[in-house]
Order: C-alpha cells, then structure tokens, then sequence
C-alpha cells in the first residue's frame, strides 16, 4: 500500500457516508468523490430514476464500473453506495486502492436519519423499518468482514465523528505506510 492510498468510506445508507467524507477530505487535504454522484452525472439522471427506469441490476452494473474508475484515483475520500458489499469484486477493487472504513450505526439511528429521505429507492416500502432492519442483518457482517477499521456513529455529532475518523484515516495511512517500507 502506497503513500497515496485512498480512504473509502463504506456503511448502510444514512450513516453519513458523505457528510462526514466530505469533511475528512478537507481535513487531510485530499480529493472526495461520491460514487452515488458520479453514477448520476455519468448517466444523467437520478438513482431513484435509474432504479425505476432500468432495474436494481442495471445500477449495480454501473456501480461496478464507478468503483473500477473511483480506485485509479490516489489521495481520494471514497464514499461508496451502502450496496457496495453486495459483490465482493467491488472489495477486491476498492482494497487495491485505499484502506476500508466502515461507518456504523444503529438502527434507529439510521431510521431517524432517513425519515423524510425519498432519495433511496430501496426504502420507498411501505415498513421501511422492517425493510432497513432486513438489509442490515444482510450486510452488517459484511461490512465487519471487508472493513480495515469501524467507527461507531450512533452517538457522536457530526464534529465528533469527523475527529474520530481523521484520528483513525491518519493512523492507519501513517501504520500502513511504516508497515510497507
Ligand atoms: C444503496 C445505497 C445508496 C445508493 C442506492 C442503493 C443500497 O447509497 O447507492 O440507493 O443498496 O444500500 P447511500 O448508502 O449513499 O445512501
């Protein structure tokens, strides 16, 4: 792992993936991308649309193509799609490029944050908490298993969960690169 890795952000929707990439970014004075965001530029249209329009598969295909793109960049805040971990190639790609973070929170925090939400066309279901808690016991393991680090976000403000983030990004990017002399 080189002196230029990324930092890819990865966790279930509403944990704040790109808010607090956003901010880590600026702190390490690297680049940020959304993969979310270069999907819908790249297609010209929205997420929800697109899901809608073509099909979950359809996303997912050009999902995969952004994270191919997404890690040929260096010195780069990565926040992925919280269905990121659905195919484990994506990891394989996103491993050769940067260390793993994963954001995590509780349920009920994520139901809080996503109350008003119409953005995410997998919750638009009539019992999203039944839908949000269904997805988690999915994905929770997997984003343990392919994770170099976890922070826990249920219940830190935002300040205090970029604090913490940049304390974690910097020792490992500082570990990993003694590591690899
Ligand atoms: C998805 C999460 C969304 C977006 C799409 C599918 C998912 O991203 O990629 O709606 O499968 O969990 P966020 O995690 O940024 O909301």
């Amino acid at each position: 792992m080189k002196n230029n890795q990324n930092i890819v952000l990865i966790g279930f929707m509403g944990t704040g993936k790109t808010t607090l990439g956003e901010r880590l970014a600026t702190q390490l004075r690297y680049d940020f991308v959304d993969m979310d965001a270069v999907i819908e530029q790249q297609a010209s249209t929205t997420i929800a649309d697109m899901f809608s329009a073509h099909g979950e598969a359809y996303f997912r295909l050009r999902e995969r193509n952004c994270c191919k793109l997404v890690s040929l960049y260096t010195q780069t805040v990565i926040a992925t799609g919280g269905g990121i971990v659905k195919d484990e190639s994506n990891i394989h790609t996103l491993k050769n490029s940067g260390l793993l973070i994963y954001l995590k929170s509780s349920e009920e925090k994520i139901l809080a944050n996503l109350a008003t939400d119409t953005s995410r066309p997998l919750l638009q279901t009539a019992d999203k908490q039944a839908h949000v808690r269904q997805l988690l016991s999915e994905r929770s393991c997997l984003y343990e298993a392919y994770s170099d680090a976890v922070l826990e976000v249920s219940a830190l403000t935002i300040d205090e969960a970029t604090a913490r983030l940049y304390t974690i990004a910097n020792t490992m990017r500082t570990t990993t690169r003694k590591g690899t002399r």
